[in-house]
């Protein structure tokens, strides 16, 4: 009798576990780990650049040269600018942004001298009480008020953005070069011109940030951080050069940012110490956008930029777990390619251009496949996307007679753009409802996008909505578990009935556009995340990384 019941209960359970997954239309498979690295490009040849000294009285009196400004090239000769033919063109695809944001000047605190962290990845154990003072070199501030300032340089890429930014969340003083219109005609970043056009402005970025905060020069802000990788090595070499010589002149502490891992800490941009409220002034968050800007530990990070396309669980400041990475193609680049198809754009302006025309078209004109659909683990892959894009272009071209120079109608290309966009993001939901199945069963219950496409609109609306359709369908799941429970409990001859805890509801934390193409507040605010926790970067003999895979923290949960 015993063993019948159970076979009833078993074959009961089945049948809900089928239907649920219809109702939910969710696959119930549980994807496997997979590992991925970085796949930014690596420059074969590196460059020996004269170090860099600002022209401070501080510089003067230690006897530096004032005039060594620019980066060189590999001949040691001081770059032209844009002179020369390039030698290469990255596929990276990039964006471009204005320079934007200003605060109030905030007097920096006192800091006890140089850091003397180590850059072993280890991060010390912390607690508010450790704040205070911390064993390398951290901001001597008070517990009443725990504020310090750090200035951000980025140049990974082919935007020179710098930053001062407080360590609550605002943004003091920031300034953004773009190279689009540089690279706009070789249709991709050219390192040589890259490099050369940051060094030509890195010393004015970062004036004009430090202007914007109200400050007089890098003596005010509290410590100096910087991006070392992974990226174009020239490039990377302009802003870590100049970081580290503004914080050895300046008696700063210095902080080497990972870009990756500076891209997934904005969706945390302005998280207060204690347990404050968030500060709305610092994250940009109004009436017309629900998205909350903030998320807390431990967070699902779906990173989508120009060279990476990666799902993270994010676990704490250096306690990544990496789920799954791009076979091939990134999203951005993906983007851009197909903008470049349709003549509206290059380099990273593709992706906006797309997503512009997109809104003006049908998502179901163009039949396009769905990238690894029906495969179970949590890896994407744009190449075969792109290829069926160029494909549907090119048929449509001779369907409608047109010649290779020839462009289509308005509706027509809109049609395109939002078919390709229809089918990029399923491909995003389909994999991210595998990944949001894997972490809810490791307590992680919000999903994070980051990175320059997250400032999609489109993106972020249909995220949005598949975080209400997987709390729903969990929410269901868990109504069914209990009433099988109840069930059972019954025909065991009752018992008591265990009252539980609300479950827990998926929400999407996005940060403000503006904040997810690459900028110099990223990197600041992942240098405050990292002094938080008394983290800092010796000076001496630190190099750039062009690539430098994200390590994987094992013992995360
Ligand atoms: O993070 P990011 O500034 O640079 C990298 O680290 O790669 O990302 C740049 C990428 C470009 O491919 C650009 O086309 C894409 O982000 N992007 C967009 C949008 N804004 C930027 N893609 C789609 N829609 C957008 N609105
Ligand atoms: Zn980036």
């Amino acid at each position: 009798m015993l063993v019948l019941t159970v076979r009833w209960k078993k074959a009961l359970k089945a049948v809900y576990v089928i239907m649920l997954s219809r109702i939910s239309a969710f696959q119930l498979a549980r994807p496997g780990l997979g590992w991925m690295e970085a796949s930014t490009k690596r420059i074969s040849w590196s460059l020996t650049r004269k170090a860099f000294f600002p022209t401070t009285p501080t510089a003067a009196k230690a006897g530096m040269d004032p005039t060594t400004h620019s980066a060189g090239n590999p001949d040691g000769q001081t770059s032209t600018g844009t002179s020369q033919a390039p030698a290469s063109v990255t596929s990276s695809t990039r964006r471009r942004r204005r320079p934007a944001g200003s605060g109030a000047s905030k007097a920096s605190r006192d800091f006890v001298g140089m850091a003397k962290g180590t850059d072993t990845g280890q991060y010390p154990s912390f607690s508010a009480d450790n704040f205070v003072q911390a064993a390398s070199g951290l901001p001597t501030t008070s517990p009443e008020d725990p504020v310090f300032t750090v200035l951000g340089i980025e140049t990974s890429c082919d935007d020179t953005g710098v930053a001062v930014v407080r360590s609550d969340g605002v943004i003091l003083g920031e300034a953004l070069a773009s190279q689009y219109k540089i690279h706009e005609q070789w249709g991709g970043v050219v390192p040589g011109l890259a490099r050369d056009a940051h060094a030509s402005v890195i010393d004015s970025m970062v004036e004009e940030a430090l202007k914007k905060a109200g400050m007089a020069s890098v003596a005010e802000v509290g410590a100096v951080g910087v991006t070392v990788g992974p990226g174009l090595e020239i490039c990377l070499r302009v802003g870590t050069e100049t970081a580290k010589a503004l914080a050895t002149t300046f008696h700063k502490p210095f902080v080497a940012v990972h870009h990756l891992e500076a891209h997934c800490l904005m969706a945390r941009f302005g998280q207060p110490l204690d347990s404050r409220e968030p500060k709305e002034e610092a994250t940009g968050t109004s009436a017309s956008s629900p998205i909350p800007p903030q998320a807390r530990f431990p967070f699902l990070a779906l990173l989508v930029s120009g060279g990476h396309c990666m799902l993270l669980e994010c676990w704490g400041v250096g306690r990544y777990r990496t789920l799954g990475g791009t076979l091939d193609d990134a999203l951005g680049e993906a983007y851009d390619k197909a903008a470049r198809l349709l003549k509206i754009g290059t380099g990273a302006a593709g992706g906006p251009a797309m997503e512009r025309l997109a809104r003006e078209g049908d998502p179901t004109a163009v039949v396009l496949p769905v990238p690894m659909r029906g495969k179970k683990n949590l890896n994407f892959s744009y190449a075969g996307l792109k290829n069926a894009f160029r494909m549907a272009v090119t048929r449509l071209k001779e369907a409608l007679n047109l010649g290779e120079e020839e462009d289509f109608d308005p509706k027509t290309k809109a049609d395109l753009a939002a078919s390709f966009q229809h089918v990029a993001i399923q491909h995003l939901e389909e994999r991210l409802t595998l990944a949001m199945k894997e972490s809810e069963s490791r307590g992680v219950h919000t999903l994070a996008v980051v990175g320059g496409v997250a400032s999609n609109q489109a993106i972020r609306a249909r995220l949005q909505v598949l975080c209400e359709k997987r709390s729903l369908a969990r929410r269901l799941e868990k109504e069914q578990e209990r009433i099988w429970d109840e069930a059972s409990s019954e025909n065991k001859g009752g018992g008591t009935m265990e009252v539980e805890a609300p479950l827990p509801h998926w929400e999407l934390v996005v940060p403000p556009p503006r904040l997810c193409t690459d900028n110099g507040v990223m990197v600041a605010w992942a240098a405050i995340e990292k002094l938080r926790l008394g983290y800092s970067d010796v000076v001496e003999g630190r190099d750039v990384h062009a690539r430098w895979p994200f390590a994987s923290w094992q013992n995360s949960t």
